[in-house]
């Protein structure tokens, strides 16, 4: 049993998710901390050296939008060893969020349900503190942006591509009003022609979910989201976001779920993404990831890199480099 599974987890459990949320926060915030510790959460391996849109990563493993929303403490994510680290989602202008309650856990399940709707401090505190991050040059620092207009979203990204490697946009929080109008192809390509006529990093696009797996097909209206990227030369999609829920005890009665649930969807998702495109679209897998096992499935079933989150709530730091030294030993059994 972990330092983290044996004390951290269970003080930090026994406060209210966003309050332990917050706490998390405070202590990611002490980079040097993290710094001291890195060696702790090293492990490298030439097996999990590959490259995303012409990136190259030390390891496939993202940490997933959402965990550091306002470029808090984005070093000390790269101390804990990922591949690659996302801030954001970023909105042009501060946003409060929706009202509380608007995090949950389910312990049992290891998931989380959240309804938080982009809080966020806005561009330009987002921006100052990118600017402000330590240089490293083998860091690959990614940043989520959205908004409700093409002209809100081109802001954020020539505002923050000059301070960053790729972004990513995102059409596909189930928590905030007015996103999904790009989740319809016309809206969409119209967004992605004018962040293309900007464009100086690549450019990813974060999906919502499509859960008809049992019958093994894809949506049209995912096909239609797909084919408009393809047809945007857009560098990777990740599917993709938290899925959609109703649950009353959060204040807006709904929210997206998020954590060991979503794997097997995940899973199929790139299955059936990859059947159909094959090597034409790259693809980051995210949703309910929390071990080198599920990370080598979803890798042979084509995923060019994956993103986590929730695991990091339920197992702690030392996640990442457990999945990198499975996956490594997976690789070379291969
Ligand atoms: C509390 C919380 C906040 C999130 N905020 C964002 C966000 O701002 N932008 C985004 O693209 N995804 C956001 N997500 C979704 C995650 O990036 C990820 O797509 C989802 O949680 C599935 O991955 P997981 O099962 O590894 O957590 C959030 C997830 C959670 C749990």
């Amino acid at each position: 049993m972990s330092f983290y599974s044996n004390i951290a987890r269970p003080v930090l459990f026994s406060l209210p998710p966003e309050k332990s949320q917050h706490l998390a926060e405070l202590l990611l915030q002490q980079s040097l901390l993290w710094k001291a510790a890195s060696k702790l959460f090293s492990f490298e391996d030439e097996f999990l050296h590959t490259e995303l849109a012409g990136l190259k990563l030390r390891n496939p493993i993202g940490l997933a939008a959402g965990f550091d929303k306002n470029i808090q403490f984005l070093s000390s994510m790269e101390y804990l060893g990922f591949g690659y680290v996302i801030g954001g989602t970023i909105t042009k202008e501060p946003r409060p969020g929706n009202p509380s309650p608007r995090l949950l856990r389910s312990r049992k399940d290891k998931s989380l349900i959240n309804s938080m709707g982009f809080p966020g401090e806005g561009l330009q505190a987002a921006a100052k503190r990118l600017q402000n991050l330590p240089v490293s040059p083998s860091a690959i620092r990614i940043v989520s942006i959205s908004g409700t207009t093409i002209e809100d979203i081109v802001t954020c990204q020539t505002t923050i591509q000059t301070l960053c490697s790729a972004i990513e946009v995102n059409i596909s929080s189930p928590n905030t009003a007015g996103l999904r109008i790009f989740q319809e192809k016309t809206h969409l390509l119209k967004l992605l022609e004018a962040l293309n006529q900007n464009k100086k990093v690549p450019i990813f696009v974060k999906f919502p979910p499509f859960i008809d797996s049992h019958d093994k097909s894809m949506t049209t209206e995912i096909r239609d989201l797909i084919e408009a990227c393809l047809k945007s030369e857009v560098d990777a999609i990740t599917v993709a976001n938290t899925i959609p829920v109703e649950d009353k005890r959060l204040a807006v009665g709904k929210g997206g779920l998020s954590g060991s649930k979503l794997f097997e969807n995940t899973l199929s998702m790139i299955n059936i993404i990859k059947s159909e495109y094959g090597d034409k679209i790259n693809v980051n897998a995210c949703g309910g990831v929390s071990t080198g096992d599920q990370v080598y499935q979803l890798i042979k079933a084509g995923a060019n890199s994956i993103q986590l989150y929730t695991s990091l709530v339920y197992e702690g730091p030392g996640v990442v480099k457990d999945i990198k030294t499975d996956l490594a030993r997976l690789l070379k059994s291969q």
